[in-house]
């Protein structure tokens, strides 16, 4: 794992903007994974500056999100169909056939979590993947305990993440989805490079957890330690827990420019 340190969110995801886009400008039909919560929004507010002032473009890049809750209609304001859709879509030159959120209304869940993983593969596989982490130590909806081998299939959130999630329906815990369909720990260390984000105090423990802890399924980030091209950017909060962060520091003021965004 590289872990990349910054002074703030907003500095840690013009870092990983970067990383994307020299991918995009070198394979411009690139597959992209995306995730969704308030950590990848800066990232999605750099990527839309540089198709608006760059020309980054997007119109032959293919999406495979993440997640998605079960229950919630495609267009109901928090559903990560409508999430990507108002903070990334939207705003880039995307084709909308290239685009694949999982579906939390389907009526044959296996099934769809099946053809998911298919259409992961006809694509050719994820470049790149990116991922937040929740406080748990979760990645996609992948939650303690999930198998490192598992694939896209329906999850119960655990009660903390309904917990943290409660912010984004009012407060109201109770109108958090119980359910997802999410992309398995396997499926994601197939992508070819993994982006973890991670900004502010609460992830702290996770992220130290998940970069220096023993790798074990209590902290689904951890098995990332075991992925040949994974980078964590972090804020100075987050990482206020790394033993080793004076050293990650190091290392990355003296990578040449070609290699921080390799
Ligand atoms: P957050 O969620 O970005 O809203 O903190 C991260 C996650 O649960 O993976």
């Amino acid at each position: 794992m590289e872990v990349i340190i910054s002074d703030t969110k907003e500095s840690a995801s013009r870092a990983a903007a970067q990383v994307v886009a020299r991918l995009v400008r070198e394979k411009p039909d690139a597959v992209l994974g995306l995730a969704t919560g308030s950590t990848p929004l800066p990232l999605y507010q750099e990527l839309v500056r540089m198709h608006r002032e760059e020309g980054l473009d997007f119109s032959r890049v293919t999406t495979f999100n993440l997640d998605e809750y079960i229950g919630l209609p495609r267009d109901h304001e928090q559903s990560y169909h409508s999430f990507m859709w108002e903070n990334l879509f939207s705003q880039i030159n995307i084709d909308p056939v290239r685009v694949h959120i999982p579906d939390g209304m389907t009526d044959d869940v296996p099934g769809f979590c099946a053809a998911y993983e298919s259409k992961i593969r006809e694509a050719g596989g994820i470049d790149l993947q990116i991922l937040g982490i929740g406080s748990d130590g979760h990645i996609g909806f992948n939650e303690p305990g999930s198998s490192f081998a598992s694939r896209t299939r329906i999850k119960t959130l655990t009660q903390r993440t309904v917990e943290d999630n409660a912010r984004f329906f009012g407060g109201r815990g109770e109108d958090v989805p119980r359910h997802c369909i999410t992309m398995g720990i396997g499926t994601i260390m197939d992508a070819r490079v993994n982006l973890l984000l991670a900004f502010g105090g609460n992830k702290a423990d996770a992220i130290a957890a998940s970069v220096e802890g023993p790798v074990a399924a209590i902290v689904p980030a951890s098995i990332l330690q075991h992925h040949p091209n994974a980078k964590v950017f972090v804020d100075e909060a987050a990482a206020s827990k790394l033993k080793l962060s004076s050293y990650y520091r190091w290392v990355y003021d003296r990578k040449p420019d070609w290699q921080k965004n390799a």
